[in-house]
C-alpha cells in the first residue's frame, strides 16, 4: 500500500518527538510520507530541516493540502481547537503507534491518537479523539480516555479509571482503580489520585489534593 501524506501541526518539542515516532513507524515498511510541519510559533528551522521535518508553512494551510495530519501539541484544548478547524477543513487525522509500544485486546481510538515508544495499553479501553500517550504511560483494563486528554511520561491509570476531555496527568502521575478525573483537569507531576477529582480542577500531591481552581495551560512548545 502506498505511503499516506502526512503533515505535522505544531514545530516544538511535542512536534519533534512525533517526527521520531513517524521515523520509527516506516523503519519497516513506510506507511507515511511525511511532507513537513505546520507552524504558527515555536520553530526551530535547523533542527526541523535536520530531521527530515521542514516547516512548509502555516497551520492554517493545511485546509488546500491533501495530506492526513497529526496534532503534535501538548495541550489538550490546543488540540480540540485544531481538530475543528481540520475537521471543518475536510481533512482526516491519522494514529501513530510506535512500535514499541503494546496495545491491547479491544482496545479503540479515536482519530489523531499517539501511542509514544514504550507505552502499555491492557484491554477493554476505549479513547476519545487526539488522544496522546506519552513515554511509558500504561492504562490498565477498562479504561475510559475522552478526546484531547493527554498522559505524561510514566503516568499510570489503573483499571477502570475515567479520564474526562481535555484532562492531562502529569510526569509519573497515578490513578487508583476505578476512580474518575474529570474534564480540564490537571494532575501534577508525581500525584496519586486516590479519589475523584472534580472537573476544572488542578490536583498534586500524595494523595492529590486541589491546589488551583483554573488549570494553567501547558507550554505551546510542550
Ligand atoms: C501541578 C502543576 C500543574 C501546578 O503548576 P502551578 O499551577 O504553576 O503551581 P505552582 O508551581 O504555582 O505551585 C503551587 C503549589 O503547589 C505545589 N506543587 C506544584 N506542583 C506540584 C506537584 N507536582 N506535586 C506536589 N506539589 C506541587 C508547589 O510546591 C506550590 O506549593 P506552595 O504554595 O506550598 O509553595 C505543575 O506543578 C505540575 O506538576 N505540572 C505537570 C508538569 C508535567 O508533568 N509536564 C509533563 C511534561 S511532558
Amino acid at each position: 500500500m502506498a505511503a499516506r501524506p502526512l503533515v505535522i501541526l505544531g514545530g516544538g518539542g511535542h512536534s519533534r518527538e512525533i517526527v521520531g515516532i513517524v521515523h520509527d513507524i516506516n523503519h519497516g515498511a513506510p506507511a507515511f510520507d511525511l511532507v513537513g510541519v505546520l507552524a504558527d510559533d515555536y520553530w526551530d528551522e535547523t533542527i526541523l530541516d535536520a530531521l527530515g521535518a521542514p516547516r512548509i508553512g502555516a497551520v492554517a494551510d493545511l485546509a488546500g493540502m491533501e495530506v492526513d495530519y497529526v496534532i503534535a501539541i501538548g495541550d489538550g484544548r490546543a488540540r480540540r481547537e485544531l481538530d475543528r478547524f481540520a475537521t471543518d477543513a475536510g481533512r482526516e487525522a491519522a494514529s501513530l503507534v510506535h512500535p514499541s509500544a503494546t496495545i491491547g485486546l479491544r482496545v479503540t481510538y479515536g482519530p489523531g491518537f499517539v501511542a509514544f515508544p514504550g507505552v502499555r495499553v491492557t484491554t477493554g479501553v476505549r479513547f476519545g479523539r487526539h488522544v496522546h500517550l506519552n513515554l511509558n504511560a500504561t492504562v490498565s483494563h477498562d479504561c475510559v480516555v475522552d478526546s484531547y486528554a493527554t498522559l505524561s511520561p510514566g503516568a499510570a491509570l489503573a483499571g477502570r479509571v475515567t479520564v474526562g476531555a481535555c484532562s492531562t496527568l502529569g510526569l509519573h502521575a497515578a490513578v487508583v482503580p476505578g476512580a474518575t478525573v474529570g474534564a480540564d483537569v490537571t494532575v501534577g507531576a508525581g500525584a496519586v489520585v486516590l479519589r475523584d477529582v472534580a472537573a476544572g480542577t488542578t490536583v498534586a500531591g500524595v494523595p492529590a489534593r486541589p491546589i488551583s481552581a483554573t488549570p494553567g495551560p501547558q507550554s505551546p512548545n510542550s
